[in-house]
C-alpha cells in the first residue's frame, strides 16, 4: 500500500476509507513493514478501561526496521548526519549500514553489562549520535529506554530511574549546548544518591571534562566497545518482540502530581510514526530531513529517530542550540547539508524572527522544499515570517499537532496535497476521528464550533498506559468523556471544516513549547524554606508563547525580595531543572481562594492576562480586597 496521499481527492478517498475500515487501513500500511511473524488481529481495544492492542501476536524488531532492512539497497545512504554544536568541528555522517554496525555493537555493550529484554535503561546523553545508536541498540535487545532532556535536574532524573526502576544508566562527561558545557555524568552522579536499581552507568566521552568513575559501577562507553571488538562478535541479532512489548517510556507533565511515564508498544509505534512522517511530509528517497527538537522530547524520538529511519530517510541531527554562535546558525546547517524539509518549533521561530531578518537573509536557502511547526500554537506572524523569509512563499507549513501521548502526528496539513492556513493543524490525517465535545460531554456536530478535542476512535501510536500506574492513564485521560481519548486542548471547527488548537485547556502550560505541570512547579517553589503557598499561571509570552507567572506566599520573616526570587529560582532549578524557572515571581500576601480553600486562578489568569475588566464578581471569595491587592502588585512587576 502507498503510505503518501497523492493529491487532495486521494486524501479525502483515503480518510473515508479509513474511518469506514480502520483496520482494513491500518492492516495495509502495517504489510509495508517487516515483520518476523504477522499479526492474528488487527485490533482490539475498550476505551473504558484502557485496553488497545494493535497488531496482535505480530512479531517484531524496530530497530530491524530502521537498520537492517534499508541494507540491501540503501547500505550507503546517510541515514543520520550529525551537525556538532561548534561549527568548526567537523560534521558526522552515518550511513545505513555503519549506523546498524555501531548500534549492533553497543547493543552487545549492553548484554555484556548485563542488560536483558524488558529491562528499562535511563539515557541522559547530548545530542550526539551516541544517542540515537543508544536507542536503536536497547530496542534491539528489547531492552525498554527512557530518555531524559539533557534540561532536567537529578532529582528528576532519580524520580524517573526509581519510577521505572532502571538498571542501567547512558550518559556522557558532559555536553555542549552553545558556550555551555552540561556536566552530565555529575548530575548522574547526584541524581544515582537515591536510585537502588541502578547497577552500572555507561559513560561516553564528549566534553573531555574530568568525571568521577566508580569501580564496579562505572564504565567508559569506548573502553566497553574495544571489549566487544576484541571478543569478535560483530552482530547482534535483533530480538523477536511482540507488537505490545514496551518499546519505551517517556515522561511527561500533566495537570497533577509528578510526570508520568507515558507507554509505548513496539508495532503501533513503529507503523505510526512511520506512516505520518512518509505521509504529512510526503517524504522523497532523496530528500534531507531535519527536525530541530530534542532526542529527549517525543519529537525527536518519533520524528529525528524512529519515523524518518523506519522510512530509509536522512535525518538531520544538531547538538547546539539556534542562536549560537548567531542567529543564523540553523539557516548555515540549511545552507551546509542542503536541507530539503526542516521541522521545527514556534518558539525558535520567533527567537530568530526577533534577532532580526539579516540573520536569514543572504543564507542560501533554496534546497528548502517543506517546512514544518510542532510543539505550541505558531501565530500568524511567526506563520507568514518562516513562510515568506525562510520558504520563499514556495514550500507549504505543515502545522502539525500531537502529543507525548500520541506518539505520532494526529492533525495536521499534508504538505503540498491538503490546504493550509496560518495558525490551523487543518484536517485530521487518515485513521483519526477527533471529535469536539462541550462541558457536558455532548458532542458537537457541524462546524463553526469549539470545544474540548477528543479522539474517539484508537490510532496505533497512542499510549497503552502509564508505567507502574493504570489507574492513573485511565483517570487522565479516558475518563473524563466516557468512551472518548481526552487530549487537554481546546479546539476550533470552523466553518469549513478546519481545526484551530486553541491551547490547553487544563493546568498544564506550554513554555517554549515544553510541558510544564503547574501542581508540579508549585510544589517545587513549596519546597523553598520561605515559601509557604504558592500559584503559577501562565501568560502571553512573545517569544516562549507562554511565560510562567508566580505568586508566591512568604512567611512573615523579612525578606530581601530579590534575593529570594533568586533562592526560589534556585530551587526549581534543583527540583524540576532550570526549563521551569518562573520569569516573573510576584509576592502577595494572600491568593484568592473561595470560602472552601480553592485557589482561583481564573482570577489569576486574568490579572496577568492584563484582563482587569473581565475578572468578574469576587464577592464570593474568602477576602475579596486581596484581589485589588494583587492587580495593584501585578501592575508594578511589568
Ligand atoms: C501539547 C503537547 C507534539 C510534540 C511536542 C509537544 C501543544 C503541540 C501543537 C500545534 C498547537 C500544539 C498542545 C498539546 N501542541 N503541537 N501544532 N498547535 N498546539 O508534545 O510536550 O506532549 O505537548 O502541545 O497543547 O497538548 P507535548
Amino acid at each position: 500500500m502507498e503510505l503518501k496521499v497523492k493529491d487532495f481527492d486521494d486524501y479525502q478517498k483515503t480518510y473515508d476509507d479509513s474511518v469506514k475500515n480502520p483496520e482494513e487501513f491500518w492492516e495495509g500500511i502495517a504489510e509495508t513493514f517487516f515483520w518476523k511473524k504477522k499479526w492474528t488481529n488487527v485490533l482490539s481495544w475498550d476505551f473504558d478501561k484502557p485496553d488497545i492492542k494493535w497488531f496482535e501476536n505480530g512479531k517484531v524488531n524496530i530497530s530491524e526496521n530502521c537498520l537492517d532492512r534499508h541494507i540491501y539497497n540503501n547500505g550507503d545512504k546517510p541515514a543520520i548526519i550529525w551537525e556538532p554544536n561548534d561549527p568548526s568541528e567537523a560534521a558526522r555522517i552515518l550511513s545505513y549500514k555503519q549506523l546498524l554496525e555501531k548500534v549492533e555493537q553497543f547493543a552487545n555493550v549492553l548484554k555484556n553489562n548485563g542488560v536483558r529484554k524488558g529491562d528499562r535503561v535511563c539515557i541522559y546523553l547530548p545530542m550526539v549520535p551516541e544517542l540515537p545508536i543508544a536507542i536503536l541498540a536497547c530496542a534491539r535487545i528489547g531492552a525498554i529506554h527512557s530518555v531524559v532532556f539533557g534540561g532536567f535536574s537529578a532529582q528528576s532524573i532519580s524520580d524517573r530511574i526509581n519510577d521505572a526502576q532502571c538498571s542501567l544508566v547512558i550518559t556522557a562527561d558532559g555536553g555542549f549546548r552553545g558556550s555551555k558545557v552540561i556536566e552530565l555524568k555529575s548530575i548522574v552522579d547526584d541524581a544515582l544518591v537515591t536510585c537502588d536499581s541502578v547497577e552500572k552507568v555507561i559513560v561516553l566521552t564528549r566534553a573531555r571534562i574530568g568525571v568521577s568513575m566508580i569501580k564496579g559501577r562505572d564504565v567508559w562507553w569506548e573502553d566497553e566497545i574495544h571489549k566487544v571488538e576484541s571478543q569478535g562478535n560483530p552482530v547482534c541479532p535483533a530480538e523477536e518482540m511482540d507488537a505490545e512489548d514496551t518499546l519505551f517510556i517517556l515522561y511527561t507533565s500533566g495537570s497533577t502530581g509528578k510526570p508520568k511515564g507515558v507507554v509505548h508498544t513496539t508495532g503501533g509505534y513503529m507503523v505510526y510514526t512511520g506512516y505520518t512522517f512518509s505521509n504529512v511530509f510526503q517524504y522523497n528517497p532523496e530528500e534531507i530531513f531535519f527536525c530541530t527538537a530534542d532526542i529527549g522530547w517525543i519529537t525527536g524520538h518519533s520524528y529525528i529517530v524512529y519515523g524518518p529511519l523506519s522510512q530509509g530517510a536522512t535525518s538531520v541531527m544538531f547538538e547546539g542550540v539556534p542562536t549560537w554562535p548567531d542567529a543564523g546558525r540553523m539557516w548555515d546547517i540549511v545552507e551546509k547539508h542542503k536541507v530539503n524539509i526542516l521541522y521545527t518549533a514556534p518558539t525558535a521561530i520567533r527567537s530568530l524572527m526577533a534577532a532580526g531578518d539579516e540573520y536569514v537573509d543572504g543564507k542560501d536557502l533554496s534546497s528548502i522544499t517543506k517546512l514544518g511547526s510542532v510543539g505550541e500554537p505558531i501565530n500568524e506572524e511567526a506563520w507568514n515570517w518562516y513562510n515568506e523569509k525562510v520558504g520563499k512563499g514556495k514550500a507549504p507549513i505543515v502545522d502539525t499537532w500531537w502529543q507525548t501521548e500520541n506518539g505520532g502526528i494526529l492533525i495536521s496539513p499534508i504538505a503540498g496535497v491538503t490546504p493550509t492556513k496560518p495558525g490551523y493543524a487543518m484536517l485530521p490525517l487518515p485513521g483519526v476521528q477527533p471529535v469536539l465535545v462541550d462541558e457536558k460531554g455532548k458532542v458537537l456536530e457541524g462546524n463553526g464550533v469549539s470545544g474540548n478535542l477528543c479522539i474517539k476512535f484508537p490510532w496505533p501510536g497512542m499510549l497503552r498506559t502509564t508505567w507502574g500506574d493504570h489507574e492513573r492513564c485511565r483517570q487522565t485521560y479516558f475518563s473524563t468523556y466516557k468512551g472518548m481519548y481526552f487530549t487537554g486542548d481546546g479546539c476550533l471547527r470552523d466553518e469549513d471544516g478546519h481545526y484551530r488548537i486553541t491551547g490547553r485547556v487544563d493546568d498544564v502550560l506550554n513554555v517554549s513549547g515544553h510541558r510544564i505541570g503547574t501542581a508540579e512547579l508549585e510544589n517545587a517553589i513549596n519546597m523553598h524554606s520561605d515559601v509557604v503557598e504558592s500559584a503559577i499561571v501562565g501568560y502571553p509570552h512573545p517569544v516562549k508563547g507562554q511565560g510562567i507567572y508566580a505568586f508566591v506566599i512568604l512567611d512573615n520573616v523579612h525578606h530581601d525580595e530579590d534575593l529570594t526570587r533568586k533562592d526560589i529560582n534556585a530551587t526549581v532549578s534543583r527540583i524540576i531543572g532550570a526549563i521551569a524557572k518562573p520569569d516573573i515571581i510576584q509576592f502577595v500576601p494572600d491568593l484568592p481562594k473561595t470560602r472552601s480553600g480553592k485557589i482561583m486562578r481564573r482570577i489569576l489568569r486574568k490579572i496577568v492576562e492584563g484582563d482587569l475588566g473581565s475578572i468578574g464578581d469576587v464577592s464570593t471569595l474568602l477576602d475579596p480586597s486581596i484581589v485589588e491587592e494583587i492587580k495593584d502588585g501585578a501592575a508594578k512587576m511589568k
